[in-house]
């Protein structure tokens, strides 16, 4: 049994892997055929914090394998009147045969898979978003700007806040070969350890990885421009604070402009124009930013076969 708690526990083979069954059964529904890989299997889908993509891709996705998805939010059920999160566990899963939590701290995430008799996917902790990365890969490939097998073709920029998103763009890169470069202002840089584990990574991918603090120099002929919020959920108490630090750091048309002519711009959304994003940027890269969006449909269902197979 595997757990999809991290990228870190995959090899670029299972990524790739994970990858193509995505875009089979992509095919396959676009040309209305829905195959029951997971009939009558049952999703718990744990909520700690808010979503709009999360919920809604896994609970499409898991219906449209056969199964069916039980979307707990944490208001709701036990755990969130202080159930502890291990009997949860233990509880929850001798009923189901799937579950996703989106929670804070990368440690419930794994106390909970401790405990857990059925594989466990992360849905985003304070630490990483892996999900949305499959999402984002699958995107990129369909735009021409990443290919498996000449991986070293690509640059992607990261422009803003070391956070969940950039520690999974860092590992991502690391583990397939692509070449990344992190701009974060001074005090937002991506957190030490994740650092040190996707440079470790790099060395056999041979990923061309780069930490600034120049959105430039970042986004300077890049083929994927990304980014994500200035203000994660949970951090809503710095808001003002990060607004000030993050000055400079918007991805606007100036910005881009740096980038390749055709490059393709990503963001996981929710986003937020005239902080992280300008509008104009935003609307002019729409094709992107929502098939990356719908992506996560995809890639959500290819994960959950794969784990199951
Ligand atoms: N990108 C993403 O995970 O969106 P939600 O927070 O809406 O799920
Ligand atoms: N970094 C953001 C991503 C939201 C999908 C957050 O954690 O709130």
């Amino acid at each position: 049994m595997r757990h999809f708690l991290w990228l870190c526990d995959y090899s670029k083979e299972e990524i790739k892997e994970i990858i193509d069954l995505a875009f089979q059964i992509k095919t396959e529904t676009k040309n209305g055929v829905y195959k029951p890989y997971l009939k009558h299997q049952q999703l718990a889908m744990i909520f700690e914090k808010s979503s709009t993509r999360t919920r809604v891709s896994f609970e499409a996705g898991i219906n449209q394998l056969g199964g069916n998805g039980l979307f707990l939010s944490s208001r709701d059920i036990q755990l969130g009147r202080g159930e502890p999160l291990k009997d949860t566990a233990r509880v929850i899963t001798r009923m189901v045969d799937l579950v996703m939590i989106r929670t804070f701290g990368q440690e419930r995430l794994e106390e909970f898979a401790k405990y857990s008799k059925v594989p466990v996917i992360n849905g985003l902790t304070d630490l990483c978003h892996p999900v949305q990365l499959l999402a984002d890969l699958m995107t990129m490939i369909e735009f021409n700007k990443f290919d498996f097998n000449n991986p070293q073709n690509t640059t992607a920029a990261y422009v803003g806040d070391g956070n969940n998103m950039a520690h999974s763009w860092a590992i991502l890169a690391s583990k397939l070969g692509f070449n990344l470069r992190i701009a974060t202002p001074k005090g937002y840089e991506i957190d030490e350890n994740i650092k040190q584990k996707a440079i470790e990574f790099a060395k056999t991918s041979g990923a061309k990885l780069e930490f600034l603090y120049d959105p430039k120099a970042a986004v300077k002929d890049a083929d994927v421009v990304t980014t994500d919020t200035w203000v994660s959920m949970g951090q809503e108490e710095e808001k003002e604070k990060r607004i000030n630090d993050f000055r400079g750091f918007e991805v606007d048309t100036e910005l881009m402009e740096l980038a390749k002519q055709d490059s393709i711009f990503l963001h996981c959304l929710p986003a937020y124009r005239g902080y992280e994003v300008s509008e104009e940027v935003f609307e002019s890269h729409a094709e992107e930013i929502f098939t990356e969006a719908e992506n996560r449909l995809h890639a959500q269902k290819g994960l959950m076969v794969w784990l199951k197979k």
